[in-house]
């Protein structure tokens, strides 16, 4: 039976279409899934064009790929290369011309097309799909067939909405996944479901601007993310529901009664900011300012005070002064967040930013990043450990590194190292935290209510 080697990029997105490609392809065992690049008859490469490392990355590891496809070819066997992905939808048949040894380029909008588009390639062809479909707008966000999603592990990602419309102006997203669609309430529902009733515990609705759904109910109208959280809560087995990436802009009322309301829902939230000046905001075109930003954050605390907040942050955008940035460091430290992710600003081609003139010096985003991110590191640290000595419930996910050891999650979505038997995988256990490095905790187990007695009794082992 032909091998399958699927390798993801880039964001969470890319991690579940790498998953439904790979549910796709080995459907009715047209393939088997192999960890072996070396051994496999298709490799995909699902790709990441958010930044040019990210999209350079792709290259070498294509050229990789060259030595392998000799092989191959020296054994009598025939390897097919994908590239799907943001780079793909970027760059489409550039890419064959850049590496020759590409058989297939297809865009995040077309994975449902992938069996035609290797039955072309099987016949010798070169294919590149990357249209954006016109009809059809949801058939690509997921299969039909929500039985046919297999579970990996106890905590899972379900696409709820693809695409953007916000236009950032330093920002790849809107041109590589096209315009926002969210899909029905019904077909998340069937998945989320399917998932709860194959084991899975955690769920984290993604999209590229999740908090901007807009789904259709079956009464003919339209959920929000708030509403949709509410339906989703209630399915049996679903414990903890997130949601990812956010933009402020979108968050509603609906949504801070969400997380009023449910229990369910765990109080971190994932707000990319990008930069606490006013002036990089609106050259940005992020479409609110700081003062809008804070606001917002303060109702979420109003409704949820544990709330925990990460964010995203871009530093030396072009015409970015020294006080700019330290308005972006004074921002980190009034929010107090709990982790975040920063960047330098990398120009990527065909977004307006990326042609403005006032580009800032390669050494200044380095120096800016370096104390960004000591700032950051700092409030992390600080809030890891204000959690020493509290009981937290953690879902315990998969076997730590250290044997008897179990690695979860907490609600705030910190790494929790806990001495267990793996009998509670997939049990939400109480640990009482008793030491906190920059980036997890660790602890004892305590007791948990939602797990059986004998399992406990076995927990020193
Ligand atoms: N939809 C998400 C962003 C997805 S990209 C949102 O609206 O926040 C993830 C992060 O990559 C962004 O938040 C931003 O911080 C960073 N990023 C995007 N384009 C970038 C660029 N051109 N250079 C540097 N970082 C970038
Ligand atoms: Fe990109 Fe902005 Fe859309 Fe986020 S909101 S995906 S940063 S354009
Ligand atoms: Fe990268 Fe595309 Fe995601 S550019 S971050 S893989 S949406």
């Amino acid at each position: 039976m032909p091998k399958l080697h699927v390798k993801s990029y880039g964001c969470q997105m890319n991690v579940y279409d790498s998953n439904r490609m790979t549910d796709l392809l080995t459907r009715d065992a047209a393939y088997v899934e192999t960890g072996d690049p070396g051994d496999a008859d298709l490799i995909i490469l699902n790709t990441c064009h958010i930044r040019e490392k990210a999209a350079e990355k792709i290259y070498s590891e294509l050229g990789r790929i060259r030595g392998l496809k000799r092989d191959a070819e020296r054994a009598g066997r025939r390897l097919v290369v994908a590239v799907a992905g943001c780079v793909a939808q970027a760059e489409g048949e550039e890419i064959i011309r850049r590496a020759p040894l590409v058989d297939i380029v297809v865009g995040p909008q077309n994975y449902h097309r992938l069996p035609a588009l290797l039955d072309e390639a099987a016949r010798g062809a070169k294919v590149v799909d990357t249209e954006f479909p016109l009809e059809d707008k949801f058939d690509h966000l997921a299969p039909p067939d929500a039985a046919a999603i297999q579970a990996r592990g106890v905590a899972a990602f379900v696409t709820v909405q693809e695409g953007c419309d916000k236009f950032c102006t330093f920002c790849v997203v809107p041109y590589t996944r096209g315009a926002e669609v969210s899909r029905p309430v019904v077909a998340i529902l069937a998945e989320v479901e399917h998932l709860a009733s194959a084991g899975v515990r955690e769920i984290t609705l993604i999209g590229q601007n999740v908090n901007a759904y807009h789904g259709e109910t079956t009464n003919g109208g339209q959920a929000t993310l708030g509403q949709l959280l509410r339906r989703l809560a209630e399915v049996p087995g679903v414990m903890r529901l997130r949601y990812t990436t956010s933009h402020p802009r979108d968050v509603d009322q609906d949504l801070v009664a969400a997380h009023r309301d449910l229990a369910v829902l765990m109080p971190q939230l994932h707000l990319p900011v990008q930069s606490g000046s006013d002036r990089v905001l609106a050259a940005m075109n992020r479409r609110h300012t700081r003062s809008e930003y804070l606001e917002t954050i303060a109702r979420l605390r109003a409704a949820r005070p544990d709330i925990a907040f990460t964010s995203d942050f871009i530093v030396g955008f072009p015409g970015e002064t020294e006080e700019d940035f330290c308005e972006t460091l004074r921002l980190v430290d009034e929010v107090g967040y709990a982790d975040a992710f920063s960047f330098k600003y990398s120009p990527r081609p065909g977004t307006p930013a990326a042609d403005r003139g006032d580009q800032v010096a390669e050494q200044v985003k380095s120096d800016r990043l370096a104390r960004l991110q000591a700032c950051i590191d700092r409030h992390q640290r600080d809030f890891n450990r204000s959690c020493i000595g509290r009981e937290l419930d953690v879902l315990l996910e998969k076997p730590g590194r250290i044997s008897g050891q179990l690695v979860g999650r907490s609600p705030y979505l910190q790494a929790v190292h806990v001495m267990a038997p793996t009998s509670l995988i997939g049990q939400i256990a109480t640990v009482r935290i008793t030491g906190a490095g920059s980036n997890s905790l660790s602890g004892a187990l305590h007791a948990s209510p939602k797990v059986p007695e004998q399992a406990l009794a076995g927990a020193g082992d």
